[in-house]
């Protein structure tokens, strides 16, 4: 007998507001693309992961961790993990709230501060979390774009704050542009949101954009305030710790975290992640040389782009964000047939556009020299 249920019996069953929704685009899966490209390694450039993998501490922790058994649940509270990211940041435990992967942080606020229509401010182009998530709970959201040239673009934000948000997602820097909002236009944000609404900072690829002197640190920016935001960062990114899935925020006051605590599921960080983010935060030398590494490798693959005649915005991650001049799922398509993938931006306007995360000096160079003559072919 037959017990596959036809997909119109559950159909009746979805919520308007996730029936609408897109799913997110992971990129395209690995094992495709070997198959398709037979290539025995394939340049995974989709999802703005390290190439230069964890600090070894982090591997002995996760060896320790497995090796004393899985069968126990791990602590709901994560405390040695929290009490740890307090005080490198000096702040109450209490304050620090984790998640699996920052993501869960961000559906997490979603489901602690929405009602369906509220209003959520966020920029265009960006994170798809950002619009999904408030989606989900039926809110409406507002995104606003970069100017022209990939910049911060203030009287647009100050015209969306306007509107009453009740809860507003700063990504800085920027993914997909790899721009960083300044000091000063952090400020307006700030000035300008209603004193109600929850400032959502997220950095997730702050720890890149430090050595840039127009990055300012969220969390000193935002300390000071009386007025309810957080700070969301992530070990996934210069960790290099994405297989995990641990990410953290900030809070103004504990009785955010508290909030999220009622929301989220009970064990959301395992105990193999947390044991990893700890020796991965103790591991100061292998954060600043992955950032190290990531920059030369920006700085250069950013000017054999431009050098090809392509348009790249100035970035400040581990991510380029680059004009093909061309169609980009066609040029998706036919990197995945040099088995090489990244994401074609699909958002209204940014059509011709990659992202491209990079990697070691010797996959980037692969995909210069791929990019440049898929490029090359559509010339005039
Ligand atoms: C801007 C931004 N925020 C948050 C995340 C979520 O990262 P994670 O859940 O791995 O911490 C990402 C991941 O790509 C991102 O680009």
């Amino acid at each position: 007998m037959n017990h596959v249920l036809a997909p119109a019996a559950s159909a009746s069953l979805i919520r308007s507001e996730v029936a609408g929704l897109p799913r997110y685009d992971p990129g395209a899966d690995p094992d495709e693309v070997a198959a398709l490209s037979g290539a025995r390694q394939v340049i995974k450039l989709s999802n703005n992961e390290s190439p230069f993998g964890v600090s070894p501490a982090v591997a002995e922790a996760v060896r320790l961790s497995l090796a004393d058994g899985v069968s126990r649940y791990p602590d709901p509270t994560g405390k040695r993990l929290a009490d740890a990211i307090g005080k490198s940041l000096d702040v109450p435990a209490g304050r620090v709230v984790l998640g699996n992967g920052s993501e869960n942080i961000l559906e997490l606020l979603c489901q602690a501060v929405l009602d369906p229509g509220d209003l959520v401010v966020t920029q265009a182009p960006g994170f798809s979390l950002h619009e999904t998530f408030p989606r989900v709970m039926g809110a409406r959201v507002e995104k606003v774009p970069v100017t022209a040239g990939f910049g911060f673009d203030a009287d647009a934000w100050r015209d969306a704050l306007a509107a009453g948000p009740k809860l507003v997602f700063l990504a800085n820097p920027c993914n997909p542009t790899g721009a960083v909002v300044s000091a000063g236009q952090l400020e307006h944000v700030v000035a300008a949101a209603p004193r109600s609404a929850l400032l959502v900072l997220d950095e997730a690829y702050g720890e890149f954009a430090r050595p840039d002197p127009e990055y300012p640190d969220g969390l000193e920016a935002l300390r000071g305030l009386d007025r309810p935001w957080i700070v969301l960062r992530t070990f996934s990114k210069a960790y290099g710790l994405a297989g995990v899935r641990v990410g953290y925020g900030i809070a103004s006051d504990a009785a955010l975290v508290e909030a999220l605590d009622r929301v989220r599921t009970p064990y959301n960080v395992n105990r193999p992640a947390q044991d990893a983010a700890i020796a991965a935060l103790g591991d100061h030398e292998h954060l600043a040389d992955t950032v190290r590494r990531t920059g030369l490798e920006i700085a250069r693959v950013t000017g054999r782009l431009r050098g090809a005649g392509l348009g790249v915005v100035p970035s400040s991650t581990n991510f380029l964000f680059i004009d093909t001049g061309c169609r980009s799922d066609r040029v998706a398509r036919e990197l995945h047939r040099a088995g090489i993938i990244v994401k074609a931006w699909r958002e209204p306007g940014y059509e011709n556009y990659i992202r491209a995360s990079l990697s070691t000096p010797e996959e980037n160079d692969v995909f210069v020299r791929c990019l440049t003559e898929i490029c090359a072919k559509d010339k005039p």
